[in-house]
Order: C-alpha cells, then sequence, then structure tokens
C-alpha cells in the first residue's frame, strides 16, 4: 500500500501536498498533537489519548510486519512535542505500563511539526512471527498545559528477508519545508556560473547556483515523499471530528489556509 500510495503522490499537485503535509489540519479531529506515520496505530479518540498505556479505546487489531532488522519508527507531528518515547512489549495484548520496556531511541527531547523517522536496533531473542506492540509518549501542550499523551502501533515481527513493504522514513520539519515555497525563487538554470573568484576558499566549494539547484531537488523529493505520507494517512485515517477538533483549527498555519483558498479568490 505505501508503495502504490508513493506513485500516485508523485502525480499528486503540489498545492495538495503542500496544504495537507504536516497534518496541522489533522490534529484533533484524527490524531492527536503526535501520531505515529509508521507501523500503523490504533484509531486516535480525544478521550483516551492521554490514558496509558495505548491511548486508544481499541485494543489490537490490525499488526503491521516490522522486520527483525532494519525496522524504524515514523512520526506525523502536528504540533511541538517533548519527552519523546518509544517503548515496545511482546505478546498479543499488552495492558500494563510495566509490560513496555525501552526501544529506539531511548529518548527524544524534543520535535517540532514536521515528520521524524528513528532507526530501530536489531531486536535479537524474539522469533519470527511475535506479536508485539510499539508505544509512543510524549509531553505536548494541549490547550494551555503540558499533558502525556500514549499511542501505539500493533505489529507482528518477521525476518528482515520475508519484510516486503518499504518504510516512509524521512526526517522533514515544517520550516524547512515552507522556506523555498515563501520566496517563490523560479528554479536556477542547471549550468551554474563559474563560481566568483572573490570568495574566500573554506566553503563547501559549491556555487550559490549548484546549492539552489540542490535544496530545489530536496524540496521536490521531499514534496513526493510526504505527499506519499499524506494519502498514506488520510486512506487510513477518515474518522469524523470530535470535539477536540474546534480549538485545533484556530492554529493551523497559515500556509494551509492560503493554500486552500481556491486560486482565482487569492488574485
Ligand atoms: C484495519 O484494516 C482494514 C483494512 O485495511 C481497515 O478497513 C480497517 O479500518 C482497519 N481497522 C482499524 C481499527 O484501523
Ligand atoms: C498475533 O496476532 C494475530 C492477530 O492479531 C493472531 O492471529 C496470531 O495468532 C498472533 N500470533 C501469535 C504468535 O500469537
Ligand atoms: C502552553 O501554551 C500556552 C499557550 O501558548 C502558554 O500560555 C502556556 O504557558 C504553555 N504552558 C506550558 C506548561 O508550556
Ligand atoms: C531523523 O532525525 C533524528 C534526530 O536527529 C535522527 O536520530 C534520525 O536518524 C533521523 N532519521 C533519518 C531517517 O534521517
Amino acid at each position: 500500500m505505501v508503495r502504490s500510495s508513493l506513485l500516485l503522490a508523485v502525480a499528486a499537485s503540489a498545492t495538495a501536498v503542500s496544504a495537507a503535509v504536516h497534518g496541522e489540519g489533522a490534529e484533533g479531529s484524527i490524531m492527536g498533537p503526535v501520531a505515529f506515520l509508521w507501523p500503523e496505530d490504533r484509531p486516535w479518540s480525544a478521550a483516551a489519548d492521554n490514558t496509558a498505556p495505548c491511548g486508544s479505546t481499541s485494543g489490537p487489531m490490525n499488526r503491521t510486519a516490522f522486520p527483525l532488522v532494519g525496522g524504524a519508527v515514523a512520526l506525523t507531528i502536528a504540533d511541538d512535542a517533548y519527552n519523546v518515547a518509544f517503548r515496545i512489549a511482546y505478546g498479543n495484548n499488552p495492558t500494563s505500563q510495566s509490560d513496555f520496556k525501552t526501544f529506539v531511541p531511548s529518548e527524544v527531547a524534543a520535535v517540532e511539526a514536521g515528520h521524524q523517522c528513528y532507526k530501530a536496533p536489531t531486536i535479537t531473542n524474539v522469533a519470527d512471527g511475535t506479536n508485539a506492540t510499539i508505544q509512543l509518549e510524549y509531553w505536548s501542550n494541549d490547550s494551555g498545559r503540558d499533558e502525556t499523551f500514549y499511542a501505539c502501533a500493533d505489529i507482528t515481527i518477521v525476518s528482515a528477508t520475508a519484510f516486503s513493504d518499504s518504510i516512509p522514513c524521512f526526517n522533514v520539519t515544517v520550516t524547512e519545508f515552507e522556506a523555498p515555497a515563501s520566496s517563490d525563487a523560479a528554479p536556477q538554470s542547471s549550468v551554474a556560473p563559474p563560481a566568483p573568484a572573490a570568495v574566500s576558499g573554506g566553503d563547501s566549494g559549491l556555487t550559490t547556483g549548484q546549492k539552489a539547484g540542490i535544496a530545489v531537488g530536496t524540496i521536490i523529493g521531499a514534496s513526493a515523499i510526504i505527499g506519499a505520507a499524506v494519502f498514506f494517512a488520510l486512506r487510513r485515517r477518515s474518522k469524523p471530528s470530535d470535539s477536540e477538533a474546534a480549538p485545533y483549527m484556530t492554529h493551523t498555519k497559515s500556509a494551509h489556509s492560503v493554500e486552500s483558498v481556491p486560486a482565482v479568490a487569492r488574485q
């Protein structure tokens, strides 16, 4: 499913991609401040997301195959969060916080809106086919005070050779993503002019034109990946809004509203 989403997302328009990219509009309607992008997490509900260990009213349902070697956990971050921790509990339905042991990485001090992905260590002493649950715990300032949030993703551990999925593992923040769009610079010619002789040495040796080309390429690449992520996320999260939706709508970033306005109205 991730693979086919990638293809579709590459075809998606840049407007659609940047409008929906970071999940900001989704916060409070289909997710809390932070959610798993991969593996798939349990359905979110505002009423349960501060309840340990899993922040969901649902038990394990859909398990994602997770490789013993080369696994990762990817996040969609709608709002700044702190003290992010990942833990794992082996078994079919861990229900106690004490079942969960430190997983990858031990602790992340802070994350900002966007996407982050952390590589998992090789899982040892666990048989192929073992079920497990990965817990995400973090603090976020929800409605004016810090609260502890939980989310869980249910997995079945498989050998690396049996794992055929591709993990949407990338890091991008809202600020990185929006910077080039706001300047709206036309992409530079791919033939860069000779470097000015006056510039002193010691830098990377790239001309401004070359750097711009790299930046544009990176952004285009990121757009395609994020588009895939968004498409993937929207496909699997189509829950109706609930009571927490309204306050969150008010801190949707301005880029979102601009992109939502039809082209005619913007002139
Ligand atoms: C489980 O996966 C199926 C098929 O992808 C989907 O229709 C269903 O909504 C999922 N259930 C949950 C609780 O996410
Ligand atoms: C893992 O969970 C699935 C259902 O989610 C179940 O069918 C399967 O038997 C479990 N595997 C083990 C080894 O218990
Ligand atoms: C949470 O955010 C509100 C509004 O931005 C701010 O007034 C408050 O000081 C914050 N609280 C904490 C504990 O960070
Ligand atoms: C994303 O950033 C975190 C923190 O800097 C780092 O540990 C992780 O390896 C990065 N992930 C990728 C895929 O680059």
